[in-house]
């Protein structure tokens, strides 16, 4: 790079979705630091603005087509004085604007169909390909540069065709937080639940190398990190070299230096008592299990490919409160999943009046592409799900306060 060229370094990030996303993120960012770039908290400070993705929900998806909606105008507002920079349709001309790319879940989803969309997005990258966003900035920069025309468009790039990410990406040293960190066991998913989406945008099931994911955590705790949350879509099935979930989380317990560490997010099916037995026994882990159940109907499970009954889940569950003396459990629900009908729905209802979960993420069924569950018939009218959502939300924050009351008279 130039050092014309080096003085726009200025990035913003913004992320939407998971804590893998946020993840995602900070290896984005601990990549660019590593080049010379650096990291501003407002958008109008910086000369790239970068969108980590979530496509899990319709609604994710329309907040970020808004917001780079809104960044597009208020960069055609700002050229609009000093001259010509966007056409009709809002396309800004060669060297206009910041530099806007959207990485992530969405990027999968819509690959380069993001520049018709949205015209003002520069690059668009995948969640495998993200070790690639140093050098596709560098080359924006440099095609910037280059073309003064005004009549010229700006180079687009995408890169969203790799099949897993370079173990190296976790090694830069960077996090967000001084003393928690979250460290990535396995990327992907092959459960193929049907209403969802991750396994088609982030790809099968790819387990990162125990060693690896233990060098990691020494490394972070060496700089002064004391908590770690290990992550992955369904941590319960990770397996690396005869290393399976169990095993490795009794060997991130023996990490010197480790003083707490958790793991999301669990599946049921692949959830075991030698786990709850693994966390008892452990004195670093935390005792809490995000254990997302979606129904609680048998009909619904097995349309959504769950691979577990209700009967399955409850027995779970008496088995950790057993084998993990007052651990927290949380879950997530779907409601309206399609062919859910008020018996199915009171299904649910009633399995979290009886689990008394400690928190519920609730949320209401929205079809996805690619998945199975899209071509079932959607048919719950949107007065309906709300109804549903609403009746689940009001009795799971009853039964949270509930608990917390009785935790604090403990
Ligand atoms: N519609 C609604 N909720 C969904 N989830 C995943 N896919 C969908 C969808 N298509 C929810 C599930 C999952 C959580 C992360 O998001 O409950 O556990
Ligand atoms: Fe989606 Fe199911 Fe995989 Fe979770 S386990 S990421 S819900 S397919």
């Amino acid at each position: 790079m130039s050092d014309n060229e080096k003085k726009k370094n200025k990035v913003f990030l913004r992320t939407f979705g998971c804590q893998m996303n946020v993840r995602d993120s900070e290896v984005v960012a601990g990549l660019l630091k590593r080049e010379g770039y650096s990291l501003v908290e407002a958008e109008d400070k910086a000369d790239i603005v970068i969108f980590n993705t979530c496509s899990v929900r319709q609604h994710a998806e329309d907040k970020v087509w808004s917001e780079i909606g809104r960044i597009a105008k208020s960069a055609k507002k700002n050229v609009h004085i000093k001259g010509r920079s966007t056409d009709r349709l809002g396309r800004s001309k060669a060297g206009t604007g910041p530099i806007i790319g959207l990485i992530g879940c969405m990027a999968q989803n819509y690959k380069e169909h993001v520049f018709q969309r949205s015209p003002a997005v520069d690059f668009v990258v995948g969640p495998s390909d993200i070790d690639k966003i140093p050098s596709i900035l560098e080359r924006l920069a440099g095609a910037r540069q280059k073309t003064k025309s005004p009549d010229l468009y700006e180079l687009k790039i995408w890169e969203t065709d790799a099949d897993k990410r370079p173990e190296e990406i976790y090694h830069t040293g960077f996090y967000e937080d001084k003393e928690h960190a979250y460290v990535v066991i396995s990327e992907g998913c092959s459960n193929f639940c049907s209403y969802c989406v991750v396994p088609f945008v982030r790809g099968p099931l790819h387990n990162r190398d125990n060693k690896e994911i233990l060098k990691e955590i020494e490394q972070a705790v060496s700089k002064g990190i004391s908590k770690i949350t290990l992550l992955g879509q369904n941590v319960n099935a990770y397996v690396h070299e005869n290393v399976n979930f169990v095993e490795l989380v009794s060997k991130v317990n023996k990490v010197k230096g480790l003083k707490e560490f958790s793991f999301i997010t669990s599946h049921p099916k692949d959830t075991t008592v030698e786990l709850f037995k693994a966390m008892a026994e452990c004195d670093k882990i935390k005792k809490a299990l995000h254990l997302p159940v979606q129904s609680g109907s048998d009909k619904v499970l097995k349309e959504m490919n769950r691979g577990y009954t209700k009967k399955f889940y409850l027995d779970l569950v008496d088995n950790y409160r057993k084998i993990v003396k007052n651990g927290e459990l949380t879950t997530d629900i779907i409601v309206g999943f399609p062919g859910e009908r008020e018996k199915e729905f009171q299904e649910t209802y009633e399995l979290v009046k009886q689990v008394q979960f400690d928190a519920a993420y609730i949320f209401k069924y929205s079809p996805r592409p690619n998945t199975h569950a899209q071509m079932l018939l959607d048919d719950l009218s949107k007065e309906e799900k709300e109804k549903r959502h609403k009746a689940v939300l009001d009795l799971q924050k009853s039964v949270s306060l509930k608990k917390r009351k009785a935790n604090k008279q403990l």
